[in-house]
């Protein structure tokens, strides 16, 4: 089984290698259409996943100033991709966001066929845009959230939140990356198609995961209350804060584990790092 991984280089590209070792992972620009139509070419995959996108550094606030290259990379190259992939009758993965959603849908989490209702940040408009587009084709659309795992890495969430000093305290649903790389493995084998909420069934705080964090890994760790209304007072760009359901990956018979269970698995682990 070939698979052919854009954006191998990012954070997700790397955690989609851990899992698919020989996948072949070329530096290529996916709204280039010549180079992706070459790549395809040459390198005939089975599987194609696209893990390139601009999500900005140091973070989305980044998006708001760089309008044309966040389009560029989450609209354009998808589109590239879609027609590419798709006259080639190529299975493909695409990686989006929960953070198309705010609030808790009445306490019922938002399921894929809710539309998003997010609109505060251009970064999450790029990714609802897109993923209005290609969830008319038969492409499978993984929908993360504030990925955490438990490697003491820039990107895992847990070592964001113990560096920041005023913590949210708003449940979210959040991502446990390896039962997310698990699920997405399912999902790819029985070549799924649509969207799908991957996220860890139930909701947690932020400021819940720091308490659990004092707990586990460091009890001299101090941080603050921050509430979602002054959460605007501190970012460039609106942050979605949401519950969506993994209500439909239970469906497909894949176990989702509760979110406490993991936050827990991945602190003591860090605990040991
Ligand atoms: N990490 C998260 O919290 C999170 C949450 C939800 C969804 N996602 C989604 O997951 C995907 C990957 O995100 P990530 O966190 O892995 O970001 P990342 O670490 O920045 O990785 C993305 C990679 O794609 C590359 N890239 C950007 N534009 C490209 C283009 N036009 N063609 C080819 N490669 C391009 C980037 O290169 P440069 O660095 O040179 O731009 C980078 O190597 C995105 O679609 C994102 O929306 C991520």
């Amino acid at each position: 089984m070939k698979i052919l991984l854009f954006g191998g280089r990012g954070f997700m590209g790397q955690q989609f290698l851990s899992v698919y070792p020989d996948a072949i992972a070329p530096s290529v620009d996916i709204a280039d259409a010549p180079a992706v139509i070459r790549t395809l070419d040459e390198v005939k995959p089975d599987i194609v996943i696209n893990a390139a996108g601009k999500t900005g550094k140091p973070n989305v606030d980044w998006c708001e100033d760089h309008k044309i290259e966040t389009i560029r990379s989450n609209v354009t190259g998808p589109l590239v991709l879609l027609e590419e992939c798709g006259k080639r009758n190529l299975y493909w993965v695409h990686l989006s966001s929960g953070c198309v959603y705010s609030g808790d849908n009445g306490g019922r989490g938002f399921t894929e066929d809710d539309p998003p209702n997010f609109y505060g940040s251009f970064y999450s408009r790029t990714k609802a845009w897109s993923e209005a587009l290609l969830r008319e084709f038969p492409v499978l659309i993984l929908r993360l959230r504030m990925p955490f795992d438990k490697a003491p890495h820039a990107r895992n969430l847990i070592m964001k939140l113990k560096d920041y000093s005023r913590i949210l305290d708003a449940e979210n649903a959040i991502t446990y990356l390896p039962d997310f790389l698990k699920a997405a493995e399912q999902l790819i084998a029985k070549r799924r198609t649509g969207i799908y909420n991957m996220v860890n069934a139930g909701a947690i705080s932020p400021y819940r995961i720091m308490e659990l964090y004092r707990e586990i890994v460091d009890p001299a760790h101090t941080f603050e209350r921050l509430s979602l209304k002054d959460l605007s007072g501190v970012t460039k760009a609106g942050r979605s804060s949401c519950i969506i359901s993994p209500a439909k990956l239970m469906k497909e018979g894949i176990a989702v584990r509760p979110v406490e269970e993991a936050v827990r698995e991945a602190l003591l682990a860090l605990r040991h790092s």
